[in-house]
């Protein structure tokens, strides 16, 4: 038996002893080195993987992040992880899981690390401060029969990552740097899949009030921030104004208010400093 194998199977009985969810993150796989956790998870599914069902990755070889990104960790001492999700929601409600759990992740860190100021930049990223430490990657499957109908929701969280590369020194942070503290990985694991479960469950018996919630941890908003949003030709610059009830950004533009469901939000120095 390798070192690394040794120090897997320990994560995954630590997991295994203190999962505390009723349903997400059962039945679970640890692996060391996979392309990507949402492949994994993509092609558990196709044999058969139930909802809740979690892979977590030690080292991602081909980790993928929005928009055909690439999504580059540190191998063994962050978090990335995907899980299977069969919602019982409607399918053109799938893309609000994305918000679902960026709140996940900003709710777990806030009981964490109090101290710490926690955000989401629409649609999903969670900063602290105006760095993102957390990325949330979902890719949905929409058939005909329901069994078709599934998510898989990956995470990648800067746990204790002590450097960057010198290009994402100004736009990515981790828990560590952050802290100064080594956390507890699969301590975080453990609680995101519980407040993934709350959250979901808030979703579906309010969704106004979710809304408003996430809206409340929506960086920017209210202030009169300049941004562009880049997927759109050309960039446009508004102010945010909130969200819509299916997760899109609402803007202030200069045209009128616009509704953007796909893109990445680009702060405007000037107006955040
Ligand atoms: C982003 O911010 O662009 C999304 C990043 C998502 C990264 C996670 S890590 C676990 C899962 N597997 C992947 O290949 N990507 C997601």
């Amino acid at each position: 038996m390798t070192r690394k194998s040794d120090e897997l199977k320990k994560i995954a009985a630590c997991y295994s002893e203190t999962l505390k969810s009723d349903v997400l993150g059962r039945p679970f796989r640890f692996e060391s080195a996979v392309r990507s956790t949402n492949d994994v998870a993509r092609q558990w599914v196709a044999d058969g993987a139930v909802h809740g069902a979690m892979v977590f990755a030690d080292e991602q070889t081909h980790g993928k992040g929005r928009h055909g990104r690439v999504w580059r960790t540190q191998p063994g001492v962050n978090l990335t992880f995907s899980l299977v999700l069969r919602p019982e929601l409607a399918t053109d409600s799938f893309p609000l899981l994305a918000l679902v759990a960026a709140l996940a992740v900003v709710t777990m860190l806030e009981r964490h690390f109090p101290a710490l100021a926690i955000s989401v930049k629409w649609p999903n990223d969670v900063l602290i401060d105006r760095r993102k430490c957390a990325g949330i990657l979902l890719e949905s499957s929409i058939g005909t029969n329901d069994d078709e109908n599934y998510v898989i929701m990956g995470v990648g969280i800067n746990v204790n990552q002590i450097s960057f590369p010198e290009e994402l020194q100004e736009k990515a942070t981790s828990l560590f740097l952050e802290t100064g503290l080594a956390q507890d990985r699969i301590g975080l694991l453990v609680d995101f899949l519980v407040e993934m479960e709350d959250q979901m469950k808030r979703l579906m018996q309010d969704k106004s009030r979710f809304l408003r919630n996430f809206e409340g941890y929506l960086a920017g908003i209210g202030a009169g921030v300049h941004l562009n949003v880049l997927d759109s030709r050309p960039a446009v610059s508004g102010t945010i104004l909130g969200i819509t009830r299916d997760g899109s950004l609402r803007l202030r533009t200069e045209s009128g208010t616009l509704i953007v469901n796909a893109g990445d939000v680009t702060f405007d120095d000037a107006t955040l400093e």
